[in-house]
């Protein structure tokens, strides 16, 4: 179990956090249409390979979830993807649910798949190197969404999936997000994660998990993307703060926030705010896979061969979440 702390310790100790390049094919596939990329195996294998050469993976990327496919290319320099990661101090991880599906009786719900098989898939990934992993469930916010059946059965596979990646000697991420979609205000967002979080770490401990082993992944609290609520940086982190004072047990090491749709700056000032407030003992940062790679992807698209450019693009968002990682972010940084 040390290893494990030690692990979690390692992806997200002072100013570093994590690329979330863990797009499926299909995900990946919809992010390169909208710059006009054609989404081939080579292409997606050149961009995430240039995002994991750049410099601020050194300082700024303590670890980085892949998917299934990047875990297993080879980088032009002859090096495994996982051993390229390594190669620049960061821990290479994994994505293993297997998505997102309807939920029997809760037909506009999700519940997250991927457990049948699962002990000899991690097997497997444990062998290409990842040290961690990532499961994602997924709840809707409205008047009767998530409803007690979503809450539970995505709470009992998260703690599932995370009882066997401990087994296997590889950090879980615990991902259950609050999806920002919808016209709910903030106080609506609060009141169901509370509620989600309460439920997963009842299952966590039901089911044996260390927490000093594991990192949460959350949403931060905010309004709905089509709410009429407008909310400062500063209320953002102080309900955000409350919330997971509330509902996590103080063992979990570490909060790693989803961007979730919000914009790079949105969650990179919002992260910036909750740091300067953190009144927990837990480490509060970023598992960002938007909000860090964006504008990288932009460039990119219209300067594909532009290695250092893109890099570039890369490094100045990385160094931004850094900064906001430990509270130090500025506008006047950000726009130098
Ligand atoms: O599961 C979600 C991703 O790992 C994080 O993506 O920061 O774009 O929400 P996001």
């Amino acid at each position: 179990m040390s290893e494990l702390y030690s692990i979690s310790k390692k992806i997200i100790s002072t100013g570093k956090g994590i690329l979330a390049a863990d797009e499926s094919t299909a995900t990946m596939t919809k992010r390169l249409n909208a710059v006009k990329v054609p989404s081939t195996p080579e292409n997606r294998l050149l961009f995430r390979e240039t995002l994991l050469s750049s410099q601020s993976m050194k300082n700024c990327i303590g670890g980085v979830i892949l998917y299934d496919e990047t875990v297993k290319q080879i980088a032009s320099n002859k090096k495994t993807i996982p051993e390229l990661i390594s190669s620049t101090g960061a821990v290479p991880g994994i994505k293993v649910d297997t998505g997102a599906k309807v939920l029997a009786n809760s037909k506009d719900e999700k519940i997250t798949e991927g457990l049948d098989g699962l002990r000899d898939r991690l097997k497997e990934y444990y062998k290409l190197g990842a040290r961690f992993t990532k499961w994602r469930a997924v709840y809707v916010i409205s008047d009767k969404f998530p409803s007690k059946l979503s809450i539970h059965t995505n709470a009992h596979a998260l703690a599932r999936y995370a009882a066997l990646v401990q087994e296997t000697g590889m950090v879980p991420i615990v991902e259950p997000e609050v999806l920002m979609d919808g016209e709910h205000n903030a106080q609506d967002c609060f009141v169901k994660t509370s509620e989600v979080l309460k439920k997963c770490y009842d299952e966590l401990i039901l089911n044996k998990v260390d927490l000093k082993g594991t990192i949460l992944k959350p949403n931060m609290i905010l309004p709905g993307s089509i709410s009429k609520e407008k909310m400062e940086c500063r209320k953002v982190a102080e309900l955000t703060l409350k919330c997971l004072k509330e509902s996590v047990p103080s063992e979990v090491p570490g909060i790693a926030f989803l961007s979730g749709g919000q914009t790079e700056k949105e969650a990179t000032e919002n992260l910036n705010e909750i740091n300067k407030l953190n009144n927990t003992d837990f480490i509060m940062t970023y598992s960002y896979g938007r909000a860090l790679q964006q504008s990288a992807l932009k460039f990119w698209s219209k300067n594909i061969k532009d290695i250092n450019g893109t890099q570039n693009t890369f490094n100045h968002r990385a160094n931004m979440c850094s900064l906001a990682a430990q509270g130090k972010w500025t506008e006047e940084i950000e726009n130098k």
